[in-house]
């Protein structure tokens, strides 16, 4: 099973529904902190459930919400369907989106499941999409120093804050002897130092800067906002 795989099915990796809320909300009134214009057109990359894309929506003209899993992007679809400021697309319909029009993509805690190849392929796709002046931002990158258990540490004290201890407790035991675990075992996650990032991130024509805080609950892991530098044929 791939990492693409595994995320089209219900997972434990929110240890409950308090949990799920919580999480998409933070992340959501994150990606809505980074909109500069109620005129951006923003593309969430790797989206998930994205329990609260309206919040986002509501901050910009439009919000694309791309994600590989069929089932993921049925919920969305389930959800915000109606929404005419909001699309939900497959990775192999990104063409969709007018190249030069993107103000803002984010990519949230997804390339510990890419691989490097992976990454390197999709990062033109990203750059050809934005418009002048667009940034990339690639967040909860998780540097080679983070172990599971710093994870899981982070996610106890999220949980200790959100009022869902017990149930995460709970659901650090399932993931512990899920497939989740063993796919980890088998394939790995991506981990990237901050030098790492700013070389791939430049191979593929970005100037980057490291963001002081992270996205989402997670402190130990990196935040990267990436700007097309213009080529020499470029404006
Ligand atoms: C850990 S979840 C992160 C979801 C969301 N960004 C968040 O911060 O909560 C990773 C998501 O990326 C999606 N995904 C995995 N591989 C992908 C790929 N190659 N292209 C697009 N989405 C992918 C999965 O289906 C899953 O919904």
């Amino acid at each position: 099973m791939s990492w693409r795989d595994y995320w089209n099915q219900d997972t434990p990796i929110y240890s409950g529904e308090r949990h799920k809320l919580l999480h998409y909300r933070g992340v959501a009134d994150d990606i809505a902190s980074l909109i500069r214009s109620s005129g951006a057109h923003v593309l969430d990359y790797g989206c998930g459930e994205a329990l609260f894309a309206d919040r986002v929506a509501q901050r910009c003209a439009h919000l694309y919400l791309c994600d590989g899993a069929p089932l993921v992007r049925e919920r969305l679809l389930a959800r915000f369907g109606g929404e005419t400021r909001i699309s939900v697309l497959a990775p192999e319909d990104l063409g969709r989106i007018p190249a030069g029009s993107l103000d803002l993509v984010v990519v949230n805690s997804l390339l510990q499941y890419l691989s490097l190849q992976d990454l390197r392929a999709l990062l033109p796709a990203f750059r050809g999409r934005l418009a002048p002046g667009g940034r990339l931002v690639l967040a909860d990158v998780i540097p080679p120093d983070v172990s599971p258990v710093t994870d899981a540490r982070a996610l106890l004290g999220f949980a200790w804050r959100g009022g869902f201890l017990l149930s995460a407790l709970a659901g650090l035991a399932r993931t512990a002897v899920s497939d989740y675990r063993r796919i980890r075992d088998e394939i790995g996650l991506a981990q990237y130092t901050e030098d790492d990032l700013r070389d791939i991130l430049g191979d593929a024509g970005f100037a980057v800067e490291r963001l002081p805080r992270n996205l989402g609950h997670n402190a130990a892991r990196m935040t990267f906002e990436a700007r097309p530098v213009p080529g020499p044929t470029e404006p």
